[in-house]
């Protein structure tokens, strides 16, 4: 396989963590560039379901190196409770884990940071995962961000971090919230690092030895086009590029190198927090929450659901020069009939074919529907294109053809067996 960056083409949660799963056989090495733990990746394997936050998510098979990049915020206490749930699990995390040293690190005060903020903004809050990640990536861009590279220096660490808890815990008192204690927390961090330190290297020279010695690099995305901080629906996006150019910052692996651009989309579409959501649709939300379906894998809220936005996909094919598609989910609509896809946007009388930059204007888009037919049977089963019921392959190939990819995956099921490669 090819040099190849997945991205997530919706509003993440596409079921990346699935179809990276699945790719992996197929690659050596899989790469984290962006994101921190507020992503959460499933894969289910022999029946057993891993959720991965921190760690790629080509964890689980054996052989492959996996690598949490530069562009990662990192908190190393929830990446040592990662790699311990992960070991009791039987997975094994050794020498097939590599951490940037470069990669910054959350700290508890941009967790609570986050938090506050979130309660301060009231009805316009952002609907965070709670993880630090805006105010950690704040201080990577402000130049005042601590990384792995201090936590393997624990008297760098330790002086670098006294000073950030004072001048936060002045923020925090102003906020009303409890100051951060600087003993605990350099105790904890400093007994996290020591438990990564095997795992630490200077992550971009090894890619690219490993680009010299030919291996196949898989770029895991994180959360997805309209979350991205430049592209996504600002301000209700995450703090990173979660889009294809975010791979090669995040990585220091440069964009000549990078072969092909898969995009994953659901069947239908998802979000989870706040922020516009032009095909909401209560219906689809409460079928597929009854099927017990879209409950977030980090936080465990309830995602609102609606149907497949073309508008959207096509312009998250533009960004990120998707090649391929990867469509999963279908199965949620096996007992859809009609299902609606979103064509375009009516704003104020006029027609748009491209989403508005302004959330605002977003939120009172009108989607434009055309409806194609359900096909009433379930598609748990199918192993390859041809065993899809006629209506399920006219409507993943329509779905292509609006997005401008090349259709190359149907994902129907959780499970790696569920997977048609075309
Ligand atoms: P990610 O963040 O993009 O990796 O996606 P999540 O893991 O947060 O959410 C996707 C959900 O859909 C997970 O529960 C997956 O197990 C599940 N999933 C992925 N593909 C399929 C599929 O084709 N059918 C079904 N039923 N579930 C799927
Ligand atoms: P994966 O990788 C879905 C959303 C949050 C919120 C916004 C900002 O599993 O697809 P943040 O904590 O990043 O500051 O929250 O982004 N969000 C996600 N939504 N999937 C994710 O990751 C997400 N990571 C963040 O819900 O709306
Ligand atoms: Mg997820």
């Amino acid at each position: 396989m090819a040099n190849t960056i997945l991205v997530g083409a919706q509003w993440g949660d596409e079921g990346k963590g699935k179809i990276i799963d699945v790719l992996t056989a197929n690659v050596d090495v899989v790469v984290r560039s962006q994101g921190g733990n507020n992503a959460g990746h499933t894969v289910i394997h022999r029946g057993t379901k891993y959720v991965l936050h921190l760690i790629p998510s080509g964890i689980l098979r054996r052989g492959k190196v996996c690598v949490i990049g530069n562009g990662v915020v990192i908190d190393p206490v929830a990446l040592v409770a990662e790699i311990d749930g992960l070991q009791k699990m039987g997975v094994a995390v050794g020498k097939n884990l590599l951490i940037s040293d470069t990669a910054h690190l959350v700290l508890p005060y941009h967790r609570v940071l986050d938090e506050q903020r979130e309660i301060r903004k009231g009805h316009a809050k952002i609907g965070t995962t709670k993880r630090g990640i805006g105010p950690a990536y704040g201080d990577k861009a402000a130049r005042t961000g601590l990384r792995i590279s201090d936590l393997m220096q624990p008297e760098v660490f330790s002086e670098k971090l006294e000073a950030k808890i004072r001048e936060n815990n002045s923020i925090l008192k102003a906020f009303g919230a409890k100051p951060i204690r600087f003993r605990e927390v350099n105790e904890a961090y400093l007994t996290a690092g020591e438990k990564l330190r095997p795992f630490v290297s200077n992550t971009v020279v090894w890619l690219h030895r490993a680009l010299q010695r030919g291996k196949d690099i898989l770029f895991e995305g994180a959360q997805g086009t309209f979350l991205d901080i430049d592209h996504g629906t600002y301000p209700y996006v995450t703090s990173s590029n979660t889009t294809a150019g975010g791979a090669c910052t995040g990585s220091g692996v440069p964009p000549h190198r990078m072969d092909v651009v898969l995009g994953v989309v659901k069947a239908y579409t998802t979000r989870v927090g706040e922020g516009a959501l032009p095909t909401e649709d209560t219906g689809v939300t409460a079928m597929l929450h009854k099927m017990g379906r879209e409950f977030g894998a980090t936080t465990g809220r309830a995602r609102r659901c609606g149907w497949f936005d073309a508008v959207a996909a096509h312009y998250a094919t533009m960004i990120n020069g998707v090649d391929e598609l990867a469509i999963t989910n279908l199965d949620g609509l096996d007992a859809v009939d009609p299902i609606r896809v979103c064509v375009g946007y009516r704003l104020n009388g006029r027609r748009l074919d491209v989403p508005p930059c302004d959330a605002a204007q977003l939120e009172i888009c009108e989607p434009i529907y055309i409806e194609l037919s359900g096909w009433n049977s379930s598609t748990h089963r199918a192993k390859k294109f041809a065993d899809l019921p006629p209506s399920a392959r006219a409507y993943v190939r329509k779905l292509a053809e609006l997005t401008g990819a090349k259709l190359s995956i149907v994902s129907v099921g959780p499970a790696r067996g569920q997977t048609i490669i075309l």
